[in-house]
């Protein structure tokens, strides 16, 4: 339920408040606006070997995806894979989901097997799935089987990856035959993709590419390659990770216009699958890789989410799946065992943002550190998603006003709720949980928690304006 406690954040209560940025909000979607969106366009990724034990020994995976589907009506899309499905073999006859040993519970396995049962639990899941299977060890016959049960029992099935990030398998690998390169990558994969049509008598079935970046393994030469083949793919997917060990910089994950940057290749990528009449999705994504580094957990991530689903969405993306690993030894993951992870609040801002909504555009040009988009339903704004970037670790707090112009002269006040931490750098896990309209996620069941604090601000002659600390964003109601 919403309560109004009536805060009103007039520029008169904070008279030493200047104007830092003004954005005009266009009363219909502009020309720069996305297509039109998917209802649920932020997913997760579960990694291949330990996806049974997030369905089934995890408490909070069930709660933290139907948090999701409560704002948006329509459960968040799912993909099950990673390294693992390319160390994984299907063996008809186990009855476990997974079986494998490691030394320790923070270690991946170096090879697999999984049972039908596999399948029957990715069936189970409410919303869409798309399932990563293995190409490297080249057991063509095994994928296919596994492809086979994936059909016949899931009535959630996206569609199929053969293989994943191909562009790191190595001239060693049983795929390679000695040689590996984009060339001889994208036979492979249009090769794999007839025999799985033909041999499961479908089509529009593969999520294909599944490379990691855009170099020269990419979507756009695997479509111009693809010719009648092209029956058979679905989508065409990207990973994308933003940095790695040796690069971890906050400031720049975080930043409004260096995310701008940072997806840019992607771009041609959405246009290649766009005139290929195919949807374009990134498959597996987070801030880092490897499970993330050090500031993977932290707030300054969960902006992160926040900005670079709306930017995603605006090159054409339709879906977005950020990466959860191994249990227990994962930075960036979204809530575990026993803790929340910041970066989940980013995820369900997000989403909350888009719910229900049509379209998303840009109300700045990402120039700076500050951002706005207008969110639309039935061609009108029903929403702006207002965002400070600015990285605030300690000391004073710098705010800046954000003033909007153009709004529809019948609104005369808007209620907003915020996204905010304790400082960018600050850990759910430790003690420091962000907070949506004041509220929280209770760690060990991503149960809601707390009492709902929604803003307020007059509205005088199509213009208000609101006030955002660094590190923070606002998703102002229209
Ligand atoms: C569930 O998790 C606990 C705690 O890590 C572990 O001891 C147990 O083996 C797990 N059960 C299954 C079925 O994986
Ligand atoms: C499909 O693949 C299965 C498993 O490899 C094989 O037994 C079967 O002959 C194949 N069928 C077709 C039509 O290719
Ligand atoms: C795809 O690879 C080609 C080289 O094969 C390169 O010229 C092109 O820029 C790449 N595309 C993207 C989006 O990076
Ligand atoms: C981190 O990124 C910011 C913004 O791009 C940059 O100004 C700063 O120099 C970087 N810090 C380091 C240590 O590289
Ligand atoms: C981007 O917006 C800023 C104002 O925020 C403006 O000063 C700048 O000229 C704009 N740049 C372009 C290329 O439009």
């Amino acid at each position: 339920m919403i309560k109004s406690f009536g805060f009103l954040w007039l520029v008169s209560h904070s008279p030493q408040l200047v104007t830092a940025v003004t954005y005009n909000v266009p009363s219909s979607p502009p020309s720069n606006a996305s297509p039109v969106l998917d209802p649920a366009p932020v997913g997760v990724s579960l990694e291949f070997f330990t996806f049974p034990n997030y369905m089934q020994n995890v408490t909070s995976t069930m709660t933290c995806l139907r948090n999701f589907r409560d704002l948006t009506g329509s459960w968040p899309p799912i993909r099950i894979g990673g390294t693992t499905q390319d160390r994984a073999t299907y063996n008809a006859q186990s009855s476990a989901a997974v079986t494998y040993s490691v030394s320790n519970p923070a270690d991946a396995p170096m090879s697999l097997t999984f049972g039908s049962s596999f399948f029957d639990l990715a069936a189970s899941y409410p919303g869409k799935v798309i399932i990563g299977l293995n190409r490297r060890l080249n057991n063509l016959a095994n994928t296919l089987a596994a492809s086979r049960l994936a059909l016949q029992k899931m009535k959630n099935l996206d569609s199929i990856e053969l293989g994943n990030e191909p562009n790191f398998y190595t001239h060693s690998d049983p795929i390679a035959g000695g040689t590996w390169n984009a060339a001889r990558d994208r036979s492979s994969q249009i090769e794999w993709q007839r025999a799985l049509a033909s041999n499961l008598s479908t089509s529009n079935i593969i999520s294909a590419g599944v490379f990691f970046g855009t170099d020269n393994f990419n979507n756009t030469n695997l479509a111009r390659e693809e010719g009648n083949a092209m029956t058979t793919v679905k989508n065409f997917n990207s990973h994308n990770y933003p940095q790695w060990a040796g690069t971890y910089n906050l400031t720049r994950l975080m930043s409004h216009s260096a995310i701008a940057t940072q997806i840019s290749p992607f771009k041609t990528e959405a246009m290649a699958a766009k005139a290929s009449g195919k949807e374009y999705i990134i498959g597996e994504t987070n801030s880092a890789t490897q499970g993330g580094g050090g500031i993977s957990p932290t707030f300054g991530a969960a902006l992160w989410i926040v900005d670079y689903v709306a930017q995603s969405l605006l090159l054409g993306v339709k879906s977005i799946y950020f990466h959860q690993g191994t249990i227990g030894n994962c930075q960036y993951c979204w809530w575990g065992r026993y803790s929340m992870g910041n970066p989940y609040y980013g995820a369900y801002f997000i989403t909350a943002a888009l719910s229900e909504a049509e379209r998303i555009a840009p109300l700045d040009n990402f120039s700076n550190n500050f951002g706005g988009y207008a969110i639309y339903k039935g061609n009108k704004p029903v929403r702006v998603l207002l965002i400070n970037s600015n990285y605030y670790e300690s000391g004073t707090r710098s705010r800046e006003s954000f003033t909007l112009t153009g709004l529809p002269s019948s609104i005369t006040s808007v209620r907003s709720r915020r996204l905010t931490g304790d400082s960018a750098t600050s850990r759910s896990d430790r003690s420091s949980p962000a907070t949506f309209g004041g509220q929280t996620f209770q760690d060990g069941t991503c149960v809601k928690q707390g009492t709902e604090k929604i803003e307020e601000a007059s509205v005088r002659a199509g213009s208000v304006t609101l006030t955002l600390a660094a590190s923070e964003a606002l998703l102002v109601y229209l």
